[in-house]
């Protein structure tokens, strides 16, 4: 009985099924899949899954030209083969036969995933759950702004928990719109409602039936000055309009965000990034700015909805820097022109340890850029050069 994390030392393969109550079948994956990935994610685990924490090379070469074992791999190779235990532990007679000659975690990952990717099968059992449950996944939840860049993403990592989603767009034909429609699940648990923030009737209509909201629609200006007393206002009436209705409000508070791009349109962090790269931008601030990956941001809100503990505000960010240092991260993964400034504004110090608490693990930004400047080419705003570094 060996515990498998250093990190979270209390925690053996055998009380696994005591958080992982549901045996995995051909028909309750999604339902598994809730109460499985919470695990891996609180204790930092999920990159094995994921394939985010590959495994190291199993030699390393010495000073002498010959090959030594890699202590590296060898302890990643001992986390992994625990969580492969703590994967067929938790699954039905049938699906183990099935997994048996899978040899890493990732592999059985992808392959129960790639079983079970007809949400169909797995939606039966989700919906069901969805008109009893609270804050656990499979119950339905509100995402304003759905059709965003923020909230695409916050619409794709609950849909992937397993939620029900209603999501709000101003016009739910706009094609615009369209990429919702083919994240994973929303065939059966995303519908669309057309709904403006100004629209009271609108927004109730939307927020019928739901547990929770995910309030991700704002108007985004490209003045600092409005966006920001706007976005002040707006909480500081969330939270007295909460109090006095006792509504449990928690505050994610993200940098700029960085990543692949789900919808079609381009946002205005994205074009802020853009317009260096097609030059359109020939100076920069001398300023520094928190940044942090997309799908962390989504993932926070999932998790302080689903930590009942959750309370206040969660600093959503994973590094500051400054705008040059952005500017040769970008120039590395395409051409773009970078002066020196000097002198330059200092960095800011801040903690995002409240999220590290419910388990978010931060990826580093770096991927949010490339995943920013691929997205960009993929959709044709930027050229794919003959020798890309992507
Ligand atoms: N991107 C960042 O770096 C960043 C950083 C920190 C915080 N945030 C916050 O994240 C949220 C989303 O930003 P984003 O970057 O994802 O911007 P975005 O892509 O422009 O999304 C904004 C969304 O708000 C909706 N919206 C605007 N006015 C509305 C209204 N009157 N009624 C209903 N919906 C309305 C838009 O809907 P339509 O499609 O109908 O226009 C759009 O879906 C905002 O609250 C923003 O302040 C973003």
């Amino acid at each position: 009985m060996a515990s498998y994390s250093r990190s979270c030392p209390y925690f053996h393969t055998d009380n696994i099924t005591s958080l992982v109550s549901v045996k995995l079948d051909k028909d309750n994956y999604l339902l598994w899949r809730s109460q499985f990935e919470p695990v891996l994610n609180t204790t930092g685990l999920y990159g094995y899954v994921d394939g985010s924490i590959p495994c190291p090379p199993q030699h390393n070469t010495n000073r002498h030209g010959t090959k030594d074992v890699n202590e590296e791999y060898v302890s990643w190779r001992k986390q992994d083969q625990l969580i492969v235990s703590m994967i067929k532990v938790t699954v039905c007679e049938k699906v183990l036969s099935e997994i048996v000659g899978f040899t890493s975690s990732h592999a059985v990952w992808k392959y129960l995933k790639s079983q079970n990717a007809s949400p169909s099968k797995s939606c039966k059992m989700q919906d069901k759950m969805s008109s009893d449950c609270h804050t656990v996944p499979g119950s339905t939840v509100c995402v304003t702004g759905a059709g965003g860049f923020v909230g695409s993403w916050v619409v794709k990592c609950l849909l992937e928990r397993g939620y029900t989603v209603k999501g709000t767009v101003r016009n739910p034909d706009d094609p615009k719109n369209s990429h919702l429609k083919a994240l994973y699940g929303a065939k059966e648990r995303l519908a669309l409602y057309k709904a403006d923030i100004l629209d009271y009737k609108s927004l109730l209509d939307a927020f019928h039936g739901c547990r929770g909201v995910f309030h991700t629609a704002s108007p985004v200006t490209n003045d600092p000055n409005w966006y920001c007393v706007g976005k002040v206002l707006a909480e500081q009436m969330a939270l007295e309009v909460s109090k006095e209705r006792k509504v449990d409000l928690v505050v994610v508070v993200p940098a700029m965000v960085m990543g692949q791009l789900l919808q079609s349109t381009i946002n205005f962090s994205t074009m802020h990034i853009l317009n260096h790269l097609n030059g359109s931008s020939k100076t920069y601030n001398n300023a520094v700015n928190g940044y942090v990956h997309a799908e962390d941001v989504a993932l926070a809100h999932a998790l302080v909805y689903e930590s009942p503990s959750a309370s206040g505000r969660y600093l959503c960010l994973e590094s500051t820097h400054h705008r040059e240092e952005v500017l040769k991260i970008l120039a590395k993964l395409f051409p773009t022109c970078v002066d020196e400034v000097s002198p330059k504004l200092k960095p800011y110090k801040f903690t995002n340890q409240r999220l590290k608490d419910l388990g978010l693990e931060f990826k580093q930004v770096e991927k949010g850029f490339i995943d920013i400047v691929k997205s960009l080419q993929e959709k044709g705003h930027l050229p794919i050069l003959p020798r890309s570094k992507l």
